[in-house]
């Protein structure tokens, strides 16, 4: 399974980028305005930045609704670098695009994914990846883990090679069930990533071996 990280914070996709298992990065309107990155150029000279940190894929989102206004923008996103895969809302304009993108040569990320039948027609359209948000399905009360499986079995049944891309993922939990489910990708913030590492027996351990080390070597 691939970790990307879910943030447009430079130091932190630096820092996951450092442990050397970080495989590409998403970025939303949300997070770009949380780092107060404003306006057309700065966001492009910023995702611009990202992709000098990471090799891997990063998603850069369009902000038009229309057909054509997500035509010219994921275009020029595309253009900033090869790296760059165009993150398109799940609305009919966006399946559109999508399709348009995929005959182009463009890579895709189909966003904003609460249902098998949505990541059925980002699919038909050829989306690179598509993109359940688990947590906020649980924010409802529903189950965001049992859409990524339900996506997954859809995709193995019918041979579609769209990646399942589990989004909006809040815990070190969430990972390990994406990872049951068989997703292909998950995007998680930087904590949920370095969770995967904390166990008491290794911190207990490793204490006991470095102390057995300098009963003998001191
Ligand atoms: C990433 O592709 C999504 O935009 C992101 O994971 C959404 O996460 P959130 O639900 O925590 O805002």
């Amino acid at each position: 399974m691939k970790f990307f990280i879910d943030t447009a914070n430079l130091d932190q996709i630096r820092e996951a980028n450092e442990l050397g298992v970080l495989d590409g990065v998403t970025t939303n309107p949300s997070l770009m305005a949380k780092e107060g990155i404003r306006g057309e150029e700065n966001c492009r000279k910023h995702y611009i930045a990202i992709c000098e940190i990471v090799k891997g894929d990063v998603s850069a989102e369009v902000i038009s609704t229309d057909y054509e206004g997500m035509i010219k923008e994921g275009t020029e996103l595309a253009a900033l670098h090869p790296n760059i895969v165009v993150k398109v809302p799940c609305i009919a304009d966006g399946i559109r695009a999508i399709k348009y993108f995929t005959d182009n040569g463009i890579r895709t990320n189909c966003t904003l994914v609460f249902s098998p039948g949505q990541a059925l027609l980002a699919a038909k359209a050829g989306a690179t990846y598509v993109s359940p948000f688990v947590g906020r399905l649980d924010d409802i009360a529903s189950d965001g883990i049992e859409l990524v499986e339900k996506i997954v079995d859809m995709y193995r049944y019918y041979g579609f090679q769209t990646q399942v891309l589990a989004a909006s993922i809040r815990s070190t939990q969430h990972i390990i069930q994406c990872i049951q489910a068989g997703a292909d990708v998950a995007t998680c913030p930087l904590s949920a990533i370095k969770g995967l590492l904390k166990h008491p027996l290794t911190d207990s351990g490793l204490a006991k071996f470095l102390e057995d080390y300098r009963k003998v070597n001191s």
